[in-house]
């Protein structure tokens, strides 16, 4: 655990109120007394931090991380690319961005710089290595934290400068080596597309190139890969004074970034949380997609990760802006220590006084100071944290499922003309993923790059992309034993969204032949019984055929493929996989699950039936000896609720016993062991 803690606190940013001297230490005195171990600083003080050219001015940063360092609060420290100075942008326009309509930025926002542009490659890495000299071995900073939120300008987190076409043009050239090979790999003589210089090749933008998914597709990956090599530089640049490990804040299932290819440039995985709490009055939709979000950010590395943003209270960038209801603020905290986080770090210490964000949330309020309600449930969680950082050491989630959440084929299966043009790939992960959540079953969100092995049960909706290698790994997994889970729009294209021909490459494995696919509308709605209840089959309904070796448990009841299967099992070496040809309800996957969870052998930790609105997970030695065991139970109903059957365990943080039934408070988290 870095620091030896859960880490407690945020972003802090006195860089705003050095013209405030007395604030500064009234922050230390009021971090004491909220339980803040940690705060992350300098995230947008470049202009501070130089504020011309070539002159560093890193005082102030120094008294500020040697007073917190006497009062035993460690520092995350930022580089400041993200918000550039009006200095920068004025001399070199070069450093900004151009849009996708040509434009090239103004100075101002922030998150818009050119990640190409050598002068601000240049730039940043002369003041990164300023503040690796100066504090890349103090004591109480414990880690770098890169940029903010890269990638996340309001949309699209491309450049379509001059530059990244060039670099672009020249990574396609090492990717296909002859336009021969790109035109056919592109399928580019549709609509005479065939390039016959490099040079013709341009981003997509929406006053040219819109309808070629494979360059799409690439242009996506070569971002991606442009601004991991961006951040990758940066680590280089803070780790030439420093030891120190490196992470870069996530957001929220950002489509803009293959944050699986980002991820490995990292030594530590970090994210940033602002779930629609209280959006209404079944919170049960927000805790699944938050949930999803940490299972996946922990997946990355198979190991715990830092939150490193959230609200204390209410936000400032939804059309409305709810308060946490009581009890909400610990809640959320803890689910994301229930989930593999190592912290609770917020947005932001005070509230700026001025400035686009001033009435965001913050641990600190303009009129009322600490004595607010947001203060005390903040100072609550600093409190609860301390006895948790010892029960929670040494451990991290370690799930028997998966559920495949790529970023290729969800950018792949979105551009897609094809049985719909409405896909949402990530509700259709999170409305599986829920019916996990719901029985209190783990679950990593994973990509097809990942590693198969230890995994009971992988689950694959929505998979239309099958990148290369993945169906042989599929194969491999469930011939020596492992579960498999699809749906209809599968296996339909491989890298450079070029179907595959001849036949489904996993129809061995799911013993089916998929032919047709039908996007009936409402009146043409389909049905179809399953464990003797009769579900929908709506929206997306496959038309397939049964081989021989497969079990059907579900047919159509209507139109003209009466009779064709809807849900298959098919026993394939040691293992089993299922299909869904059809898109249904959440009742049927309800349904559906708990047979495969029976099936497969997976159950909560607390082996036993959940109330709607409870869920568990699990935080077991890392080492895999199991010593520890520490279940953290989480009510999301604003209720109290009973969990029965539960055998005999003891509450960690009280250490009173329960045995057979456990009371839940509304919206509150339990911590058990054995
Ligand atoms: C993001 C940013 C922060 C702040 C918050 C507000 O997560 O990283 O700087 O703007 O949003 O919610
Ligand atoms: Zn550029």
């Amino acid at each position: 655990m870095l620091g030896g803690q859960l880490l407690h606190g945020g972003d802090y940013n006195p860089d705003q109120w050095l013209s405030y001297p007395e604030v500064f230490e009234e922050d230390v005195r009021l971090m004491k007394e909220a339980g803040v171990n940690c705060v992350s600083l300098g995230i947008f003080a470049w202009a501070t931090l130089e504020p011309e050219e070539g002159r560093y001015e890193l005082d102030w940063m120094d008294h500020i991380i040697t007073r917190l360092e006497e009062e035993g609060i460690c520092v995350i420290l930022a580089t400041p690319s993200a918000a550039m100075p009006h200095w920068l942008t004025q001399k070199y326009r070069e450093v900004m961005q151009v849009q996708a309509d040509g434009h090239r930025n103004l100075s101002g926002k922030r998150h818009n710089f050119c990640y190409t542009s050598p002068v601000m490659r240049e730039k940043i890495t002369a003041i990164n290595r300023e503040l690796s000299k100066r504090f890349g071995r103090r004591k109480n900073v414990i880690l770098w934290h890169i940029s903010n939120e890269l990638g996340g300008n309001f949309g699209d987190s491309t450049c379509h400068c001059e530059l990244c076409q060039e670099v672009f043009r020249e990574w396609l050239k090492k990717k296909y080596g002859t336009l021969d090979e790109l035109n056919n790999a592109w399928w580019n003589q549709f609509w005479s597309h065939t390039y016959t210089d490099w040079n013709q090749i341009h981003s997509p933008v929406p006053y040219g190139e819109t309808t070629s998914t494979a360059l799409i597709l690439d242009w996506k990956r070569f971002s991606t890969e442009q601004i991991s090599d961006f951040c990758e530089m940066e680590i280089r640049a803070v780790k030439e004074f420093s030891d120190l490990p490196a992470t870069t804040n996530f957001m929220y299932f950002f489509k803009g970034l293959d944050y699986n290819r980002m991820q490995r440039g990292l030594d530590i995985i970090s994210w940033d949380n602002y779930p629609h709490w209280h959006k209404q009055k079944d919170e049960v939709p927000a805790a699944v997609k938050s949930a999803a979000n940490h299972s996946m950010m922990r997946a990355f590395k198979k190991a715990p990760f830092l939150l490193m943003e959230s609200a204390p209270s209410g936000i400032s960038w939804r059309t409305a802006n709810p308060l946490k209801r009581p009890g909400m603020h610990m809640l959320s905290c803890m689910q994301a220590v229930a989930h593999g986080s190592d912290s609770a770090l917020y947005f932001q210490w005070r509230k700026g006084r001025g400035g686009f964000e001033k009435f965001h949330g913050a641990v600190l309020d303009h009129k009322y100071g600490s004595n607010t309600r947001t203060f005390r449930d903040v100072s609550e969680v600093g409190k609860r944290f301390k006895n948790l950082s010892t029960l929670i050491d040494g451990t991290v989630n370690q799930p028997k499922a998966a559920i495949v959440f790529d970023w290729e084929n969800w950018w792949a299966v979105e551009d897609t003309q094809g049985p719909r043009l409405d896909f949402e790939y990530k509700e259709w992960i999170v409305s599986h993923y829920r019916t996990f959540w719901e029985e209190g079953i783990e679950v990593d969100l994973i990509s097809m790059d990942a590693d198969l092995e230890g995994y009971a049960l992988v689950s694959a909706p929505l998979n239309y992309m099958y990148k290369e290698g993945w169906a042989d790994k599929v194969r491999k997994f469930v011939s020596n034993g492992g579960h498999f889970v699809t749906t209809c729009f599968s296996g339909e294209v491989n890298d450079t969204d070029l179907c595959f021909l001849g036949h489904h490459p996993l129809e061995d494995v799911l013993g089916i032949v998929p032919e047709e696919i039908d996007a009936p509308s409402e009146e043409f709605e389909n049905s179809f019984c399953y464990g003797g209840m009769e579900y929908p089959a709506k929206d997306l309904c496959g038309i397939v055929h049964p081989r021989d070796t497969v079990e059907v448990l579900s047919v159509y009841e209507k139109d003209f493929y009466a009779g064709c299967p809807v849900v298959t099992c098919n026993p394939y070496g040691n293992g089993k996989a299922w299909y869904l040809a059809a898109e249904s309800d959440l009742a049927f996957l309800r349904a559906f699950y708990k047979d495969v969870f029976a099936e497969v052998g997976l159950h909560n930790a607390l082996d036993t039936e959940l109330p709607y609105g409870v869920t568990v997970t699990e935080r077991s030695s890392a080492d895999g000896e199991g010593e520890k065991r520490i279940v953290f139970v989480m009510n999301f109903k604003n209720e109290p609720v009973m969990v029965e059957g539960i055998g005999k365990w003891m509450d960690a943080e009280s250490g009173e016993t329960c045995e057979g039934s456990l009371e839940l408070e509304a919206f509150q988290c339990r911590v058990l062991t054995r």
